[in-house]
């Protein structure tokens, strides 16, 4: 009889005899599935698990927070937190075509893990949140050519690690099971897909430190009201992005001359195709005027309203 308690004890259990006393790496990414692998693992070997989070600077807001004191205040594992945001954003600066951008990101995010792991001298194994869904479709997804998909769970091939992968059998609605099941909280068992590139995707062009900064407050505005609507497990991925516009608008009585955000909803199975959200009016008036409001240099808010295809999730 197939039962996540079954599955939890047959992994643990399996995880025990494979790894024996020795040791295992993991790449936390915060997301869900890396965040149930670490989970399992842990409550397989404990401390013999470490777990490494780069923070590149691109995540949402509090995300780096969040993470962090899951995982070293309430499961208490080896926890070793990168602030890598500097070389990040450094190595990004000029830099206004997509492709380079996750190329840059997912180079770098190697090269940070490396340093890091290289200094862990008695690693055995490597710990991947691997999907049965990631493995049927390797290969067959044609977003992979349209976009290159940067993962920043995926890491470098020649690392001399035996890979753990106690996933690979499940589909994602078990992983979450699994995840609230092993204690993980539900805002990372239900964390929306969120790119590997992260935020720097969704500031259009160059990525500044200022535009960060809008694009992840007005991300946190719309998550906030999607959840205040009781929105958040039915439009599969959310989120504003900040194109190169500025417009004029008028506060008060004075002109400004600000940024366009634009809002990006939508309903999707799997992410190879996508509808736009049909947001109530009201929500979507409460999240504009908020967006004008809360978060310095916005002026006006665009809510796009086409499917995937022709538009991808992602305006970049
Ligand atoms: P697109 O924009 O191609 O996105 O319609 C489809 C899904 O994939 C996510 N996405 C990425 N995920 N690395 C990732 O790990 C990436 O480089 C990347 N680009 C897009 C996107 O958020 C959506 O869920």
């Amino acid at each position: 009889d197939w039962t996540i308690e079954n599955f939890i004890e047959m992994e643990v259990d399996d995880i025990r005899s494979k790894v024996g006393d020795r040791k295992v790496l993991c790449a936390l990414s915060g997301g869900v599935d890396s965040s149930v692998v670490a989970a399992l693992i842990h409550k397989a070997i404990g401390k013999q698990l470490t777990c490494i989070f780069v923070d590149h600077g691109l995540l949402r807001k509090n995300e780096a927070d969040e993470v962090t004191k899951t995982f070293v205040d309430d499961f208490d594992m080896n926890f070793i937190k990168i602030d890598a945001a500097d070389r990040f954003l450094s190595k990004l600066k000029h830099v206004d075509d997509p492709e380079q951008k996750r190329k840059i990101i997912g180079n770098e995010f190697i090269y940070v893990f490396d340093d890091e792991a290289a200094k862990l001298t008695d690693i055995d194994f490597l710990a991947q949140g691997t999907l049965y869904t990631d493995i049927i479709e390797s290969g067959t997804e044609t977003a992979q050519t349209i976009k290159s998909h940067h993962n920043v769970g995926g890491l470098p091939d020649n690392m001399q690690f035996e890979l753990i992968e106690p996933l690979n059998t499940l589909f994602k609605d078990e992983v979450r099971e699994l995840g609230l099941q092993l204690g993980l909280p539900e805002s990372i068992v239900w964390r929306q897909p969120f790119p590997g590139p992260g935020l720097a995707i969704r500031v259009l062009g160059e990525v500044t430190e200022e535009k960060l900064a809008i694009v992840r407050e007005s991300d946190a505005i719309l998550r906030e009201e999607i959840a205040a609507a009781g929105l958040d497990r039915d439009i599969w991925q959310y989120f504003t992005v900040l194109p190169d516009i500025r417009s004029v608008g008028v506060m008060g009585d004075a002109r400004t001359y600000d940024y366009t955000i634009g809002i990006r909803a939508v309903t999707s199975v799997d992410g190879m195709t996508s509808d736009w959200a049909r947001i109530p009016w009201d929500v979507l008036e409460k999240i504009s005027t908020r967006l004008v409001n809360d978060v310095e240099h916005i002026n006006r808010v665009v809510y796009d309203v086409t499917s995937k295809p022709p538009a991808t999730i992602e305006w970049e």
